[in-house]
């Protein structure tokens, strides 16, 4: 068992994953600034475990509270969650993207070299691959240039950890590239809460579900996929959690930077999302057809077998229990954590 460090813990997906990291015997410190979350998250997720974890609210920028971070606590490894991901916003205040994202990780490996600590589980996401690539996404496929500050923060991020651990063999690194997490916990306890209008699908469906939003609209009827919507690879936050779990264990025992995608491999297009959350949880879904929204690709969906074959990790839940999971969250708490 390990002690781990979990940036970003208080967020969607790293409140998942410390609740994954307790059920598995591991010791848990979250640093935090809750810019984007609440505390309340944490709280759950020890009354659902029946065990404690160690919050700090700091900040990742903060070289000092870092370093007083690893003296008080023995860190085996570091999961790294925390920053910004509002695409829209990144092209709206872009250095906020930089500072938070790419100088804040800088910040974090600069601490973990000072104390010693090696091990790293970077957040990374689909949106590094060039658009150019045709579905499925494997990790031999290039990166591009991604359409949005947001997505060119995760791409410079996977540059820099890659050359630290070229430049210094006691480097680690995972990068986990998310394809579209969805879902919550079956618990229903803890889940995604988005701050103001939601930028992503799921939530915005939820929403529309519980009566906080009028409409879905639908962003593009017009591509060339099985019905002219948008398609993705939706994935379970709980499947995702675990895949942290995976991947740590691969880093325990390995040198160098590996990537791997984080997906089911299924694409599946935004009506079949609308209407298979409409069979399965019996609500319905207002909907208009809207125009494409600027910086959309028609298809992305993993080629997930390398995570299969190297991590031992594998999905386990579908679009059925990831919709059903999402509005058992939204329906038990509407107005999320608040
Ligand atoms: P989230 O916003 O719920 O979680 C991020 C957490 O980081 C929040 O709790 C926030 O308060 C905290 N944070 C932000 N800046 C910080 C800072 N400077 N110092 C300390 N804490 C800070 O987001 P999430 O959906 O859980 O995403 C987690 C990670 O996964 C992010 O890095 C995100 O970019 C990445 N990712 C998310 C998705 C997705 O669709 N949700 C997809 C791919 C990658
Ligand atoms: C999914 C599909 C939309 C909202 C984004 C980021 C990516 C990663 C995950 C990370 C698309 C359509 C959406 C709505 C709609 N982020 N849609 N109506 O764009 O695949 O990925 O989140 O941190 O980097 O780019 O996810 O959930 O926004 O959209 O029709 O109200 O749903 O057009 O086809 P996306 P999404």
């Amino acid at each position: 068992m390990a002690n781990i460090l979990v940036t970003g813990g208080a967020g969607y997906i790293g409140s998942h994953t410390c609740l994954e990291l307790l059920n598995a015997g591991h010791q848990v410190v979250v640093l935090d600034n809750l810019s984007n979350s609440s505390a309340e998250s944490l709280q759950r997720v020890q009354a659902l475990t029946q065990k404690s974890l160690h919050f700090i609210e700091g900040d990742i920028r903060d070289g000092a509270g870092l370093d007083q971070l690893f003296q008080q606590h023995k860190i085996d490894a570091v999961i790294h969650f925390a920053g910004l991901k509002a695409v829209g916003e990144s092209q709206q205040i872009p250095l906020a993207y930089f500072e938070h994202n790419i100088a804040g990780s800088i910040s974090l490996a600069q601490a973990m070299q000072r104390a010693g600590v090696f091990k790293l589980v970077f957040s990374s996401s689909a949106t590094v691959y060039d658009e150019a690539n045709i579905s499925p996404l494997n990790e031999e496929m290039p990166t591009g240039m991604p359409s949005n500050n947001y997505g060119y923060t995760k791409l410079i991020i996977e540059q820099l950890l890659e050359k630290l651990t070229i430049a210094d063999e006691r480097w680690s690194i995972a990068l986990l590239r998310y394809f579209n997490p969805v879902g919550a916990h079956k618990s229903g306890q803890i889940g995604e809460d988005p701050q103001g209008i939601p930028n992503n699908l799921m939530p915005y469906v939820t929403q529309v579900a519980v009566g906080r939003r009028e409409k879905l609209s639908i962003f593009g009827s017009d591509y060339d996929t099985v019905d002219g919507t948008g398609v993705r690879d939706y994935i379970h936050v709980v499947d995702l959690a675990n895949a942290h779990l995976c991947a740590l264990n691969n880093r325990l025992n390995a040198q160098g930077c590996r990537a791997w995608n984080i997906g089911t491999g299924n694409g599946i297009s935004v009506l079949q999302v609308k209407n298979t959350f409409e069979q399965v949880n019996g609500v319905e879904i207002p909907f208009e057809l809207a125009p494409r929204r600027a910086g959309d690709v028609a298809t992305s969906f993993a080629d997930n077998r390398r995570a299969i074959a190297e991590l031992g990790w594998q999905p386990q839940y579908g679009l059925e229990d990831m919709l059903a999971d999402s509005w058992n969250w939204q329906k038990q708490n509407p107005n999320g954590y608040r």
